[in-house]
């Protein structure tokens, strides 16, 4: 049950932009009252440039945690006092908590949320070959959590090259960039670009790369059935959508806040209830 909100009711919340349609606050409501935690949590629209003064804030009115989302990622690196390792790494922070002694700490946990996706549904990246489509902020987070995670190679493609020569460099001794074939030779393959978005009828690579022993990610989330991952089922692949990363990147914020995971069932149906009530 969600509690109700009284004077003692602790803050956390997002600061995006745009970030009225994020699926955080119902995610966090379903964690929150999976812990029976006295915590409320909204979304806070913040005008790109404003998030120092945003997460400053934080102090002063006593708000405990802050999930971060575009375009403020790399601003709140900046805005904080400490940084876990993935930030530091990445130089973007996703969540903000206030520790023991008020310090204000990023942390990142978009990577560690994706690998943590597949390890639920009993999927191992320990070893794996892994394709990567995309070299932005959700790539370099993913490339960063696998190289954590003792992936054998990453192969990274990207409409701009130099993006991925960037995102190669976050794991030099396994990483390196190659083309859509190459991506193809890989065992588990990651879309994170934003083709296939919304009405988006295209595909990042073409679907008869794919062979049925691949394993197909998308981490796009609206839609969750993706023409990718459409044609990967057809093709005979396995293939995992977005929501898992969304669930479990916030399962571990409020790892973070409270101490304690959250029940990430709850919250994963917590998210497809909403976006059912969206018509999503
Ligand atoms: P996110 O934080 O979701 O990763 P991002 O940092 O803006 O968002 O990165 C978007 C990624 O999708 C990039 O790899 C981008 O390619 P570029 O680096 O060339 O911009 C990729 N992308 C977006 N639209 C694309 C398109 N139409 N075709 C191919 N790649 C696209």
């Amino acid at each position: 049950m969600t509690r109700p909100i009284t004077g003692t009711t602790r803050v956390a919340g997002i600061i995006g932009h745009p970030v009225t349609h994020s699926l955080s606050p119902a995610l966090h409501r379903a964690g929150f009252a999976s812990l029976d935690a006295d915590w409320a949590y909204v979304a806070f629209p913040v005008e790109p440039g404003a998030a120092s003064l945003a997460i400053a804030g934080m102090r002063a009115l006593g708000i405990s945690g802050l999930s971060v989302t575009m375009p403020h990622k790399h601003d709140a690196a900046l805005a904080v006092d400490r940084l876990d390792d993935a930030s530091v790494a990445l130089r973007s922070v996703n969540t903000v908590s206030v520790d023991a002694d008020g310090a204000l700490a990023g942390a990142s946990t978009d990577g560690a949320g994706f690998v943590a996706a597949l390890a639920a549904e009993d999927i191992a990246v320990s070893g794996r070959r892994v394709g990567v489509i995309g070299a932005g902020g959700a790539a370099r987070s993913i490339i960063d959590a696998l190289a954590r995670a003792g992936v054998a190679q990453i192969v990274i493609t990207n409409r701009t090259p130099a993006g991925a020569h960037a995102a190669a460099s976050l794991a030099p001794t396994i990483a390196r960039v190659g083309d859509i074939d190459d991506v193809a030779t890989c065992d588990l393959l990651v879309n994170t670009t934003s083709v296939g978005m919304g009405d988006d009828p295209t595909m990042p690579m073409p679907p008869e790369l794919i062979r049925p022993d691949h394993l197909v990610v998308d981490i796009v989330t609206f839609p969750l059935r993706t023409p990718l991952l459409v044609a990967a089922a057809a093709r005979g692949a396995h293939t995992v959508d977005g929501l898992g990363m969304l669930v479990h990147q916030a399962a571990l914020q409020e790892r973070i806040w409270l101490g304690d995971m959250p029940d990430v069932t709850a919250m994963r149906d917590a998210a497809l209830r909403e976006l059912a009530e969206r018509g999503q």
